[in-house]
Order: structure tokens, then C-alpha cells, then sequence
């Protein structure tokens, strides 16, 4: 099974092998957010994400979007329980978003999702990354893992080598502001760095 099919990452869940799962929010994100105007925002690979619970209870509406089946049955789970209007689950290959939300989000949020996309894919990543944000509106990414990993077989995929990977984003966005000490939870301390940039 490849890992860009959708199959490959539903197996994962219905096995309950997801290391990524932090059960958490993720701080730094949730602080990069000014929460006193409603924004629309979009996490892409969400998984069981529990910014996106957060977030839509302090108001944005909130599109967490991913391809696999399990981590969108459990939000839209959570949204029918809990009358979560403003939270939308899409099950859906980030690749095709372009079309449905072309410029119209105010944030993409990136969190764990680049790091499982195919290196020769990564351009396609960022150009729907801009397609599907407002001129000038803000990608939020909090890069995991940014150190190559010591076991072939261990941690994500495919790790973020920022001096590669950022001018690749300059393309299309300004960085406004790049934090390599980030509020990380503790066992991925030093091994993420915060960028927020803006879409040119
Ligand atoms: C490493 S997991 C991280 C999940 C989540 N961000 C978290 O922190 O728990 C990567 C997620 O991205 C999803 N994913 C990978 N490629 C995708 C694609 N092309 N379109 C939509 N979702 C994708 C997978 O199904 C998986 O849920």
C-alpha cells in the first residue's frame, strides 16, 4: 500500500497505530491565533485533532480536513454530540481542495501533515496550501520533525529539513515570523520549528 493512498493511513487507525496522536492540543498553534475575531481556518492531515475541537469552541469555523475515514467519523462524531456547528469535518485528498476552496481561508494550519506527503509532492503541497488561503491571509506551521531520524523505520515518513524546505515555501508566502524554539509538548522539544508566513 503507498502512502499517499488514503488506505494506507485508514489501516493505521483501525489498528490504533497512530504514534503521532498527541491526545492534546498543540500550544504553539493554538497561541498564534488572535481568538477575538472568528476566523476560517483549515488543518490539513488532521487526524484526531483536537485543535479543531478547541478552536471551533472559541468560535472559528474550523475544515479539518483529511483522506482517512477514522479521524472523520470520530470529529464528525464529536460534532454531532456536542452541537458543533461551526466545525467542519471533510474527508477529502488535500490535493483536491484547490477547486472547492479556492482563496478562502483566513489560516491553514500545518501540523504532522507535510511530514507524511512524498518529497516530489511537496510543491504541489504548497501551491494548494496557497491556492486555498486569501491574499495575504496566514499559513501557521509548527514543521515536525525537522531531525532526520536515526532508524530508517522510526517517527514520520518524511522530515522537514528547513534550510530546504522553507525557501520552497518563499515562493509563495512572506515569512513573518520563524521560531525555532517553539512551545513544543515534551518529546518533540527541539525537533520543531514554528513559521508563520503570509500568502504574497
Ligand atoms: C502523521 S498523521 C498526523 C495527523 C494529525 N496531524 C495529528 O497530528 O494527529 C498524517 C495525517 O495526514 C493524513 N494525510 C496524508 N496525506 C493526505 C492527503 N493527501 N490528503 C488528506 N490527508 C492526508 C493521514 O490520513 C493522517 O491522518
Amino acid at each position: 500500500m503507498k502512502i499517499s493512498e488514503p488506505d494506507f493511513w485508514q489501516d493505521k487507525y483501525e489498528l490504533d497505530d497512530t504514534p503521532w496522536d498527541t491526545g492534546t492540543t498543540t500550544p504553539e498553534i493554538i497561541k498564534s491565533i488572535n481568538h477575538s475575531i472568528n476566523k476560517k481556518i483549515c488543518i490539513l492531515g488532521c487526524g484526531y485533532s483536537k485543535d479543531a475541537i478547541y478552536l471551533s469552541e472559541k468560535g472559528h469555523k474550523v475544515f479539518a480536513v483529511d483522506f482517512a475515514s477514522s479521524p472523520i467519523d470520530y470529529l464528525y462524531k464529536l460534532k454531532k454530540e456536542n452541537h458543533i456547528n461551526n466545525l467542519f469535518p471533510v474527508k477529502e485528498n488535500i490535493f483536491n481542495l484547490s477547486l472547492k476552496y479556492n482563496n478562502f481561508f483566513d489560516i491553514v494550519i500545518e501540523y504532522t501533515c507535510f511530514c507524511a506527503i512524498p518529497k516530489n509532492k511537496r510543491k504541489n503541497y504548497i501551491d494548494v496550501v496557497s491556492s486555498i488561503l486569501y491574499k495575504k491571509a496566514v499559513c501557521l506551521a509548527l514543521f515536525f520533525p525537522t531531525k532526520k531520524p536515526t532508524r530508517e523505520s522510526s517517527g514520520p515518513p518524511f522530515h522537514v529539513n528547513i534550510d530546504t524546505v522553507l525557501p520552497m515555501f518563499e515562493e509563495k508566502f512572506k515569512i513573518i515570523n520563524f521560531n525555532p524554539n517553539p512551545d513544543s509538548i515534551k518529546p518533540r522539544i527541539g525537533n520543531e520549528v514554528f513559521v508563520e508566513m503570509q500568502k504574497l
